[in-house]
């Protein structure tokens, strides 16, 4: 069966900052890698260079949307002080995307933060939401009239468990009551942000639609010894990592859709109620470069499990990265179908993005992942669209696809 989209579904990209655009050397995050002598993003994708042309093949493509972020210390790159070359680059690269007929998505804080914000003790104080609302404000105020479509956080409980619990990003701390701290200033700058940018376009007389992604996996219980209590731990994630945030914020009435990042499946054992992975060679998913497990089912059941908020749903965010060249359109059109059943069983899906445009750094894993519809050579940067975007592309091109 086909399943014809509408003509303003937007087929389309995301792409991240710090991760793609190179040289952001004044971030937590560079501090990070140099410290841990982990990989070094350094020159990333060279997307600062390449963006003109890094959009136009999103053109080529036949992408309608790209979310793409704004890099907080290149714009703030001192206490209270911005840069008008950060900002005249972001307004040219907004303006070329409207003009290519490609929606631009923003978001203003995907996991990195400037260096001298870190150094005033980041998100664990909330005195210091003021200087992500000081640049909130001034980016919102600069592209009000060229962005519909605002992201205020990436992933936050990513970004929470990873920096504060685990600590396998900055700020490396592993402290569950620093962690809570960081949630309720977190929660506290989305909703005064999310007031700010409402009044902004308000006052300007225009309209405009604000979210935060949200990265949601499917939790199951491993099915082997002590499933019960494994049951437990895995339900008890689920509610903590996928639902509470989203329960709380729509209760607020501060979003205006959800944002879906979607990938994987997680099995869980108990170990206390929070559990922990359960990585058991008997679990017959694939699993990825990453060695995620992949489900596209669960993309399915959460679209349908969203219905619940009675707001439009955009994907943003869904992709792998593989050993395997071939298993990228296998990927693709797998979770596709879940989009495409639950859109025909009317759920009120609007877009939907592949992770990612191009080719970048992924974190504490370095430049080995490859995410991209477009591969990056890293020694000389050239750019080469992969076969399975031909593939998406005409799925953009056709606004179709096949269950
Ligand atoms: C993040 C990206 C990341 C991707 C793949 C998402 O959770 O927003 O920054 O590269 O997943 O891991």
């Amino acid at each position: 069966m086909q399943v014809n989209f509408p003509s303003e579904f937007l087929w389309g990209a995301a792409i991240s900052s710090y991760q793609t655009e190179g040289g952001n050397s004044n971030t937590d995050w560079c501090l990070w890698e140099k410290e841990k002598k982990i990989t070094l993003c350094d020159r990333a994708s060279n997307h600062y260079k390449f963006f003109r042309e890094d959009f136009k093949l999103a053109k080529e493509l036949n992408l309608k949307s790209l979310r793409i972020s704004l890099e907080w210390a290149r714009i703030f790159p001192q206490k209270g002080e911005f840069s008008s070359e950060a900002l005249k680059h972001y307004k040219e690269s907004i303006v070329i995307l409207n003009s290519l007929g490609i929606k631009p998505f923003v978001t203003l804080h995907h996991f990195t933060n400037p260096i001298w914000f870190s150094d005033l003790g980041g998100w664990t104080l909330s005195e210091n939401i003021d200087y992500f609302l000081e640049y909130l404000k001034k980016v919102v105020n600069e592209f009000k009239s060229d962005v519909e479509y605002w992201l205020i956080i990436n992933e936050p409980m990513v970004y929470l468990f990873n920096g504060y619990v685990s600590g396998i990003w900055p700020p490396g701390m592993q402290s569950v009551n620093i962690a809570k701290k960081v949630l309720d200033n977190l929660t506290n700058a989305y909703c005064q942000g999310y007031k700010e940018i409402k009044n902004i376009y308000k006052e300007a007389g225009l309209e405009c639609n604000v979210s935060f992604a949200k990265h949601i996996r499917k939790f199951s219980p491993c099915p082997r010894l002590n499933f019960g209590q494994n049951y437990i731990s895995a339900s008890f994630r689920d509610k903590i990592f996928n639902i509470d945030l989203l329960d709380y914020l729509s209760g607020k009435s501060c979003l205006d859709f959800i944002a879906v990042n979607y990938y994987c499946k997680e099995y869980v054992k108990f170990n206390g109620i929070i559990g922990s992975e359960c990585l058991h060679q008997n679990h017959k998913e694939h699993k990825n470069y990453l060695n995620w497990y992949i489900y596209p089912h669960g993309f399915y059941e959460f679209l349908k499990r969203f219905e619940k908020y009675k707001l439009p749903i955009f994907i943003t965010e869904n992709g792998t990265a593989e050993r395997d060249d071939s298993l990228y359109e296998k990927y693709l059109l797998s979770h596709l179908k879940s989009v495409a059943r639950a859109f025909s069983e009317g759920i009120d899906i609007k877009g939907y993005s592949w992770w990612s445009l191009i080719d970048n750094f992924e974190w504490d894993k370095g430049f080995g992942p490859r995410f991209g519809l477009i591969e990056i050579d890293y020694g000389n940067f050239k750019r080469k669209i992969k076969p399975f975007a031909h593939t998406y592309a005409k799925i953009c091109r056709d606004n179709r696809v096949t269950i």
